[in-house]
């Protein structure tokens, strides 16, 4: 078995600090790779919630300045894993979520934050910050995208370990204007095309996809989809350029956090064969959202609010979906514009439909184990992950035919069924017509209950562990380091 030291630099790490999916998968990595002889070691930024969080903590490296602010890289353990943190407090140590103040406004300093993170990822990598040399660094998304490029721009001679660059959302770029560059302490060689530099400023994810020897994104769907501008958003030529190293390589779930059979934030646990528990789950739902209570089909939402979620199209079919005797409950945070006119659609309904908003991971779960199905009208979706914790957990995915719900969700088509292959529901376009005709054929599938029980069942038989995508890393780490 090969052994391969692995550094996975994120700026978040489930459960010390989660905004989106992005922090389940770097949380879930390092147990999804270790079978096949990978050693992951987790970075992340020590924001004071997990300075707060850990334990003991011991010194890895102090800097007098990083980036003009003092700092330090500790190591500590979390649930039992090695974990090492920027601990920089003039970056991290303030009130508020990882990328902007309690108001939802970006930190006006984020563009140092990340690259702070960037350098120091770099820096312990190469084994010049106390740790022994990696063979790899794996960056995720555009707060650790200038990693590969410190390394790039390292003095000659230094050990540069292999980088792969995780894209899981090409919405986020991380672009700051050209008067940034100099605080970044990068040669001025790092200025140009082939660097750091894009449309006249920094780009961070433009310069790990530009720079890491491997390229990955978190579903074959979304690895097609990037070549074309509406989803590329502007790296679409580099990533057409660079791609013999892109692949696609989907999420999985971790099987200890979403397992209806333990899962302790549920009223009532239950497996494929024990279905009819779930009523328990489903009173549960209704009760904390405000719905009358019955046995009609329960829709739930569990989403970022954002125009990448299609939570405009959602508030338009509300009544449609009240029409046929839908209910629904939506747990979301995230845009104000959107959160008013979601309460305004619930305010024509009252009973019928129930909001939260807020971040609440135990809802999360009572929503998926009670819910009959779960909505995921995204315009785009590298991956996605509520659709795969509804797959296992008997909701019933209803989503958009694009990126990672297309690759994951089987459509319920008159062949599907007949072969019992059918998961759940996929529409396309996302307008108000496909997303209404997709919940008319739900709401019809669902009184259907054998039907509606088959599609539970072969979904939740679905296998979306890691062991798969698990191996695919794996085999791609190896397969750098072999050619180091
Ligand atoms: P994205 O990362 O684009 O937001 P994903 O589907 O990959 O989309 O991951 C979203 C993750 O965040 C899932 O684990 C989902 O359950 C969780 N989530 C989203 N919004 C909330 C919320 N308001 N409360 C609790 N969990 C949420
Ligand atoms: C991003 C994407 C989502 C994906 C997640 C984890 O936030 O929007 O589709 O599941 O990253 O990879």
């Amino acid at each position: 078995m090969p052994d391969i030291s692995v550094l996975s630099v994120a700026s978040e790490y489930w459960p010390l600090v989660k905004t989106g999916g992005l922090a389940d998968v770097a949380g879930a990595l390092p147990a999804a790779v270790a079978p096949h002889g990978v050693t992951m070691t987790p970075f992340i930024p020590g924001y004071r919630a997990i300075m707060k969080a850990l334990g003991r903590k011991r010194l890895v490296h102090e800097y007098a300045s990083l980036l003009g602010s003092p700092a330090r890289i500790v190591a500590a353990k979390h649930g039992g894993h090695p974990i090492l943190v920027l601990d920089a407090p003039a970056f991290f140590d303030r009130d508020g979520g990882p990328y902007a103040d309690a108001m939802g406004r970006d930190w006006l300093d984020n563009g140092l934050r990340f690259a702070a993170f960037g350098k120091a990822a770099a820096d312990l990598a190469a084994g010049r910050a106390g740790a022994r040399p990696f063979d790899l660094l794996h960056a995720h998304d555009w707060q650790a995208g200038l990693a590969p490029a410190y390394l790039t721009y390292a003095a000659s001679g230094a050990h540069r370990p292999r980088t792969v660059m995780t894209i899981h959302n090409m919405a986020f770029q991380g672009f700051f204007g050209a008067d940034f560059f100099p605080r970044l302490e990068l040669p001025q060689l790092a200025w140009s095309i082939e660097g750091v530099e894009y449309h006249g400023g920094v780009g961070f994810l433009k310069a790990g996809v530009g720079l890491a020897d491997a390229i990955t994104t978190v579903s074959p769907g979304y690895a097609e989809e990037i070549r074309r501008p509406q989803f590329g958003m502007g790296l679409e030529g580099l990533i057409v350029g660079r791609q013999d190293r892109l692949s696609g390589i989907v999420n999985g779930i971790d099987p200890a956090i979403w397992n209806a059979a333990t899962d302790k934030a549920l009223e009532a646990t239950f497996t494929a064969n024990t279905l009819e528990k779930r009523t328990k789950n489903k009173r549960a739902v209704e009760a904390v959202f405000g719905l009358e209570p019955g046995d009609g089909p329960l829709f739930v939402v569990i989403s970022r609010l954002t125009w990448q979620k299609g939570m405009d199209v959602l508030i338009e079919v509300i009544d449609h979906l009240v029409g046929l005797g839908g209910r629904l409950a939506l747990l979301g945070s995230g845009d104000a514009a959107i959160e008013a006119g979601l309460r305004e659609a619930a305010g024509r309904h009252p009973g019928r439909i129930g909001i939260r908003t807020g971040y609440d991971e135990a809802l999360s779960h009572l929503m998926q184990g009670g819910g009959d199905a779960i909505l995921v009208p995204s315009r785009f979706e590298p991956c996605g992950l509520t659709q795969l914790y509804g797959l296992a957990y008997g909701c019933v995915p209803v989503v958009a035919r694009t990126g990672g719900l297309a690759d994951t969700v089987v459509d319920a088509n008159l062949a599907a069924v007949d072969a019992d292959a059918a998961t759940g529901i996929l529409f396309s376009p996302l307008n108000y017509e496909s997303f209404a005709h997709a919940i008319t054929r739900a709401v019809r599938l669902y009184a259907d209950t054998a039907a509606w029980t088959r599609i539970q069942k072969r979904g939740m038989a679905a296998d979306f562990s890691w062991t798969r995508s698990g191996r695919t890393y794996a085999q791609l780490y190896a397969r750098l380091k072999e050619n180091a």
